[in-house]
């Protein structure tokens, strides 16, 4: 599979967002003026960023994103999120370490290396949201999900991207394999519906309970939810 064939060949890439994906939030002006070091960025990606993490802008936000590279988007994330934020970038590549203390703190080490993501988390003091925008790897998807997942606060928010990787061999997926990290969505929302069957063995278990799963092209969102069996009642009169 070619995606070259997906890159855009316009040249007001403003345009395209607002005009074509019907985008016209803060995060337009914020890619599309971006000049600072380089960010890419699949244009449906951004109201997405935007539904799902709004409510985090202004606020003291204790955000992880895995995958550095040029530094570009930890920029994008400052100047999205505010100054209080408290934004940390993870990278393998040792050279990301120069942008350490530009817009983000910045550590080096892989996503699939537990007790370096357990650093990383203690020296953030907690989590509120995370970007996986990492090796798009399913087994690294896996270990940073359920290593990370659960140091998420209550309301935190666990976002991944790029996940058409899930159908590509080369990335540890494939159509039909088992490894396809959509076959994990899959079995936690069975895990969420445990309620409801005699399955919950053969669920998968991410450590800490998932309030809801938001499906989008290549890009999928968990939110941490409650570790307590649904009620319902009735009310009113007949
Ligand atoms: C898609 S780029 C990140 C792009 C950046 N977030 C942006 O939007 O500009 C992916 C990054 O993940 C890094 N990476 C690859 N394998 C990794 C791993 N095992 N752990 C952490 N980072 C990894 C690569 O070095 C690369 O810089």
């Amino acid at each position: 599979m070619n995606i070259r064939k997906y890159r855009f060949a316009g040249e007001d890439i403003r345009a395209d967002i607002r005009d074509r994906i019907g985008y016209d939030g803060p995060l337009l002006d914020i890619y599309a003026a971006h000049d600072g070091t380089v960010v890419n960025k699949w244009h449906h990606y951004l109201p997405l960023y935007d539904r799902y993490f709004a409510r985090f802008r202004g606020t003291a936000v204790r955000f992880l994103e895995i995958g550095v590279s040029k530094g570009g988007s930890l920029e994008m994330w400052r100047d999205y999120f505010g100054p209080d934020a408290q934004i940390t970038g993870i990278d393998i590549d040792p050279a990301c370490a120069q942008y350490d203390g530009h817009a983000a703190r910045v550590r080096i080490g892989s996503q699939d290396d537990p007790a370096f993501l357990a650093r990383v988390v203690d020296e953030m003091g907690g989590l509120d949201l995370v970007l996986d925008d990492g090796s798009h790897r399913m087994e690294h998807i896996e270990t940073s999900l359920r290593t990370l997942f659960p140091s998420l606060a209550p309301d935190g928010v666990y976002a991944i991207e790029d996940l058409h990787t899930a159908y590509w061999r080369r990335y540890g997926g494939g159509f039909g394999n088992r490894a396809n990290f959509f076959n994990t969505v899959r079995s936690m929302i069975d895990r969420m519906h445990r309620w409801y069957h005699d399955h919950e063995a053969q669920t998968v278990d991410i450590g800490a309970p998932v309030g809801g799963i938001h499906i989008h092209d290549s890009f999928v969102v968990l939110d941490r939810g409650l570790d307590a069996p649904p009620v319902h009642s009735k009310i009113g009169t007949a």
